[in-house]
C-alpha cells in the first residue's frame, strides 16, 4: 500500500482547470518530487492534500484512510506536515516558541491535569522539548534557538519552517519550493537536510521545486504537470528528457 495516494483529482475555479484527473503515489520513504511551469498547478495539489481546498473530484487516500473530505485540522494528526511557497512563521517569536507551535497536535487536552501540573503533564512538556531539540540538532539550528524570526536571514527561515512542520512528527512533509529565494550554498544546504529528514527521521517527503539541480540531487521520482494535467512521471532523468516536459518548459520561456 501507497503512503499517498492521490487518484483522478481535479479541482475548477470557474473556467480553470487548475487540476484535471491527476493521479499519483507516493512510496514510504521516497522523495517525490512534482515539477512544472508556473501556474501549472503544483501548490493547487498541495493545497488540496492539506485540505484548504475541495476537490471537484477525485479520491485522496493517506495510509489506507480516506480523507478527501477531512476537515483541514484533521490533517496534522494523521501526519502530514507542510510549508509554504510564502513563509508562514510567527514573526515576533523566537525560533524555539515557533517549534514548540509545532508540538500543538501533540498537545494534551486534559485541562484539570495542565492546572494542576501533574507529573504526567510535566513528562509531556519534557518530551515536547526533547522533540524539538532534536529537530534543532538535526538542522543545525542551535545558533538560532532564542533569536527572533523578523531579525534571521531568509535561508534560515526556511530551514525553520521546515523545522515547525517537523515537529508535528509528521509521516509525510510537503515542501513547495524549499529552495525559493535561496542562493547556490543554501540551496546546497537545502539537499542535505531533506536527504537527512528521509534518512535520519525516516519521513516520506513529497516536494515541489523548480531547481533542476536539487530536484536531480534528492527525488527518487518525478511527475511533471503542465496546465493542471500530468505530462510525464518516472525517474528524474526520464522525465527531464521526456519530449513533451522539454516542450513545455521552452514554451514558457517563450
Ligand atoms: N483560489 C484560486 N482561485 C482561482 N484560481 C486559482 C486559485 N488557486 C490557484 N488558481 C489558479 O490555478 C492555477 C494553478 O496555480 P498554482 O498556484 O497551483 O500554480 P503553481 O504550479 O504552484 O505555480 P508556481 O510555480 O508559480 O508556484 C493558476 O492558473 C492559478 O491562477
Ligand atoms: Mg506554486
Amino acid at each position: 500500500m501507497s503512503l499517498l495516494s492521490v487518484e483522478n483529482l481535479a479541482i475548477h475555479f470557474g473556467g480553470i482547470k487548475a487540476v484535471d484527473q491527476v493521479s499519483f503515489a507516493v512510496e514510504a520513504g521516497e522523495v517525490f518530487t512534482i515539477i512544472g511551469p508556473n501556474g501549472a498547478g503544483k501548490t493547487t495539489i498541495f493545497n488540496l492534500i492539506s485540505r484548504i481546498y475541495d476537490p471537484t473530484e477525485g479520491r485522496l487516500i493517506f495510509d489506507g484512510v480516506d480523507f478527501t473530505t477531512m476537515p483541514a485540522h484533521r490533517i496534522a494528526g494523521l501526519g502530514i506536515a507542510r510549508t509554504f511557497q510564502n513563509i508562514e512563521l510567527f514573526e515576533h517569536a523566537t525560533v524555539l516558541q515557533n517549534l514548540l507551535v509545532g508540538r500543538q497536535p501533540h498537545a494534551r487536552v486534559n485541562l484539570l491535569s495542565e492546572i494542576l501540573f501533574l507529573p504526567s503533564v510535566r513528562r509531556a512538556e519534557i518530551a515536547h522539548r526533547e522533540k524539538v531539540e532534536e529537530i534543532i540538532d538535526l538542522l543545525d539550528l542551535q545558533a538560532y534557538r532564542e533569536q527572533m524570526i523578523a531579525n534571521l536571514p531568509y535561508g534560515v527561515r526556511k530551514v525553520v519552517e521546515m523545522a515547525r512542520a517537523l515537529c508535528t512528527e509528521p509521516k509525510l512533509l510537503l515542501l513547495d519550493e524549499p529552495s525559493s529565494g535561496l542562493n547556490v550554498e543554501e540551496t546546497q544546504d537545502m539537499s542535505y537536510w531533506i536527504e537527512d529528514i528521509k534518512r535520519r527521521l525516516g519521513v516520506t517527503v513529497l516536494m515541489v521545486e523548480h531547481d533542476m539541480g536539487l530536484v536531480s540531487s534528492v527525488s527518487d521520482r518525478v511527475l511533471a504537470l503542465n496546465y493542471g494535467r500530468v505530462l510525464a512521471q518516472g525517474s528524474p532523468e526520464e522525465v527531464q528528457r521526456n519530449p513533451d516536459v522539454i516542450k513545455a518548459y521552452l514554451g514558457g520561456e517563450e
